[in-house]
């Protein structure tokens, strides 16, 4: 059994990663902005003794110091940083806010901080939990879109702000390194979320189970890398 904190695990590819965890039997603390917007986590917490949910916005860092000092002393093997945001997309919903000409910087700087800031807030605050833990994993759901190599143009917030994760998570694995701590980047794929949108390719407990095998295999040897959701590394 292993210890699983997972962020944004309310619906999508979150919720989908408390189920499958919760199923193999491990202990799973699920962090969601607010339950009452989701009954099927409060019906999986029903069903799984092993789930403890605790409500916090990520973007609120004195919420997630009260929930450090909550959880303080239970060893986490791994954190899963995954609550994240998309901003509008200017084709399905011609809104044109992230796109040069059009900015919306508010909007920006809201996306900067639960995509990029706030990732690094749960990782200073909960080292304490990862250093008790035996798998001492911090894993991070960014997207290909903040690749140079693979990216595509546009979308100036999300891109930027999973570009800056990844350069933040590397600054983080070499700095834990010493604490025999590995930190990864992980690319779900392309995926059937309110995010991903309904013509994804992959289905949500598709990618959630290959990005879970692809989690078993991290560890030290691998700390630093941007993964996709197949194993393959991606270029920066
Ligand atoms: N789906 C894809 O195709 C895809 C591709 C590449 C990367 N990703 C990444 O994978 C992760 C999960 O994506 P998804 O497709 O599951 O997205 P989703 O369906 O839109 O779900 C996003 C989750 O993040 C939570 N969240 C957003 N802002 C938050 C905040 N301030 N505090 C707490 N929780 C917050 C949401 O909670 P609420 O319900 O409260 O809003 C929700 O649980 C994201 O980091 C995303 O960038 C997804």
């Amino acid at each position: 059994m292993a210890t699983r904190l997972i962020t944004g695990a309310n619906r999508g590819l979150g919720y989908e990663f408390v189920r499958q965890y919760a199923e193999s039997g491990d202990q799973i603390y699920a962090f969601c902005r607010d339950l009452s917007n989701s009954k099927e986590l409060v019906h999986l917490e029903n069903k799984f003794k092993d789930i403890s949910v605790h409500e916090v916005d990520v973007s609120d860092f004195e919420a997630i110091n009260r929930l450090g000092v909550e959880l303080a002393e239970i060893p986490i093997d791994t954190l899963i940083n995954n609550a994240g945001v998309f901003g509008p997309k200017p084709s399905a919903e011609g809104d044109f806010r992230q796109s040069f000409g059009q900015l919306d910087y508010d909007l920006w700087q809201e996306i900067l901080l639960v995509n990029t800031i706030s990732p690094v807030k749960m990782v200073e605050c909960f080292l304490p939990n990862i250093k008790l833990g035996s798998k001492k994993q911090i894993i991070n759901m960014t997207s290909q879109i903040g690749s140079f190599a693979e990216g595509a143009q546009g979308l100036l917030a999300y891109s930027t702000s999973k570009t800056a994760l990844n350069r933040g998570m590397v600054n983080l694995a070499s700095i834990l390194a010493e604490e025999d701590i590995s930190v990864h980047l992980i690319n779900p794929g392309w995926v059937k979320t309110d995010m991903g949108g309904s013509t994804a390719p992959l289905e949500v407990d598709q990618a959630v189970s290959k990005v879970i095998s692809l989690i078993d295999s991290l560890d030290m040897s691998n700390t630093g890398l941007f993964h996709d959701y197949d194993g393959r590394v991606i270029p920066w």
